[in-house]
């Protein structure tokens, strides 16, 4: 049953894959026996002994994703699939209408900051991936990740779901651009998951002051909120991205996959 992904020595990158459902994405396509490239800005150069090669790589520069993109074509031969995973987001107010506490303002700081990494740098990668997919004339597959906020907006991450939905639309644009050329383009858009490193502790108090709440209270009540009751698995977001990037998926593209458990207000 493993192998009807078919996913065995097609070369894979996972940008933010050393933490997080990046990491989740890695292992699932390891273990499907696919050649993966994780590319983050805090891996450590090299081969791991699990085969899985490491680069570090600031997706919001050009020059670093195009020296990613290189050491993988050097030591894959080629590229099959890119997952653009790499996402930041910090939780502030467009205005601090209460006035208590102006460092969770949105700052231009923090508009550069979050375009970058999350516009940018789905640019700068697909771009030089699709450029190495038409010299090896056999197509290719981007998946994006996008974010349920994406669809509905969530108060105190204006700024993050205003990005997300940037990607859904290079998802449906980018789509029609390369149909042609049978690379396809395709988004998930996860909505309450397990938590990750993006939880740290200055990120819960930031969320606490934007939503007028404690850190304590973070946490609602699932049942209420969530038709399934209950936070996604990373593992299940893995098992998506696995989907999408293979074969099996071979006539989606240009549409963004929810995986949500049912959710859908931000
Ligand atoms: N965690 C969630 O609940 C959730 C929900 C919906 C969507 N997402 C999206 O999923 C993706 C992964 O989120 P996560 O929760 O695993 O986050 P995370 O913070 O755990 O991991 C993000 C990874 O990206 C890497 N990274 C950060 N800046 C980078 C850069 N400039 N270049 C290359 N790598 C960089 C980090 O080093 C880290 O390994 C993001 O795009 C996020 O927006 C997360």
């Amino acid at each position: 049953m493993q192998d009807w992904l078919h996913l065995k020595n097609k070369v894979i990158i996972v940008t933010g894959g050393e933490t997080g459902i990046g990491n989740s994405i890695v292992k699932k396509l390891h273990s499907l026996s696919a050649k993966v490239v994780s590319a983050d800005v805090n891996a450590t150069a090299g081969i791991t002994d699990d085969q899985i090669l490491h680069v570090p790589c600031d997706v919001s520069k050009k020059e670093s994703v195009d020296a990613m993109v290189r050491t993988a074509v050097d030591t894959f031969g080629k590229i099959d699939v890119l997952i653009n995973n790499a996402g930041v987001a910090r939780p502030e107010l467009l205005v601090d209408v209460r006035g208590e506490n102006p460092k969770y303002e949105a700052s231009v700081d923090s508009f550069d900051f979050i375009f970058n990494i999350n516009v940018k740098g789905v640019f700068l990668c697909t771009q030089a991936v699709v450029k190495q997919f038409l010299a090896q004339g056999n197509g290719g597959t981007i998946v994006n990740m996008s974010s349920e906020s994406s669809m509905e907006g969530s108060a105190g991450q204006s700024i993050y779901a205003a990005t997300k939905n940037a990607v859904n639309s290079f998802t449906r644009s980018w789509a029609k651009e390369l149909g042609s050329q049978s690379i396809r383009v395709v988004a998930m858009a996860p909505g309450i998951l397990e938590e990750t490193s993006m939880r740290s502790p200055a990120y819960n108090e930031a969320l606490a002051y934007t939503r007028n709440t404690s850190v304590d209270n973070l946490t609602p009540d699932y049942s209420k909120s969530i038709p399934l009751g209950r936070p996604g698995y990373l593992e299940e977001i893995s098992d998506l991205a696995a989907y999408l990037a293979s074969d099996r998926s071979s006539y989606i593209t240009g549409t963004v996959v929810n995986i949500t458990g049912g959710k859908s207000r931000g």
